[in-house]
């Protein structure tokens, strides 16, 4: 399966629109959480079962892992989550999914990025296009999440969110997790990974004002 693909391919532009949240989840009134950049969804899977008071869309722009996930919901019992195909750049460019905006309590982007280098930037899933929009139509206090073992990744995606005055950056440490999408701290492959290579990890959590 090819490792990354190239957000600024015309074929990524359109985007799929995401049906109404009544036609994919059990109860479309629980919060709901946006996870971008979800790779294979192992982390929603596992997120989705033990944290049923949440709903969860998983947003991937690697097709083939998002028919794998799809095909692994079939065989389980998860009612709260929904995996999309697209550029997640794109996807509050279609109409259908800018209604999505007011049920999003909260966005996580888990180390979201292969574009290390800075000549990648445009390619980068974190765009002041995007951060704009999700700025000007983002329910109040709800929270973005940012994670990554990159510190020039960290740096620019700081910067970029923090430029719209419209976000705060939380204090980390007094967060509580417990009333969060993720109350049991599940871990991402990824996070795993760095984990186990005792690599450093920087996260922010910004909250809509
Ligand atoms: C390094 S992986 C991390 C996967 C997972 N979040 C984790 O923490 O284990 C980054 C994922 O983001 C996806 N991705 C990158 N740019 C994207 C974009 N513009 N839209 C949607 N997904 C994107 C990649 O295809 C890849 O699966």
């Amino acid at each position: 399966m090819r490792q990354h693909v190239n957000p600024l391919s015309k074929n990524f532009f359109a985007i799929n629109p995401i049906p109404p949240l009544n036609q994919v989840f059990e109860n479309p009134k629980l919060p709901l959480h946006l996870d971008i950049g979800c790779a294979s969804g192992d982390f929603l899977f596992e997120l989705s079962l033990k944290n049923k008071n949440w709903n969860y869309i998983g947003i991937e722009i690697r097709e083939k892992l998002v028919l794998n996930a799809n095909l692994k919901m079939k065989s389980r019992e998860n009612k709260n989550l929904y995996f999309s195909f697209g550029n997640a750049n794109n996807i509050f460019d279609h109409d259908k999914n800018k209604a999505l905006i007011e049920s999003i309590k909260s966005i996580s982007f888990n180390f979201p990025d292969p574009w290390f280098k800075k000549k990648h930037n445009k390619r980068r899933v974190i765009q002041p296009k995007l951060i704009n929009f999700l700025s000007n139509s983002m329910q109040k206090r709800s929270l973005i999440f940012i994670k990554t073992d990159v510190k020039e990744l960290f740096d620019y995606m700081e910067l970029t969110i923090s430029e719209s005055i419209k976000f705060n950056k939380l204090a980390y440490e007094d967060f509580r997790f417990n009333e969060s999408f993720n109350p049991f701290k599940i871990k991402t492959n990824r996070e795993k990974y760095v984990l186990l290579n005792q690599l450093k990890i920087f996260e922010s959590i910004y909250m809509k004002i």
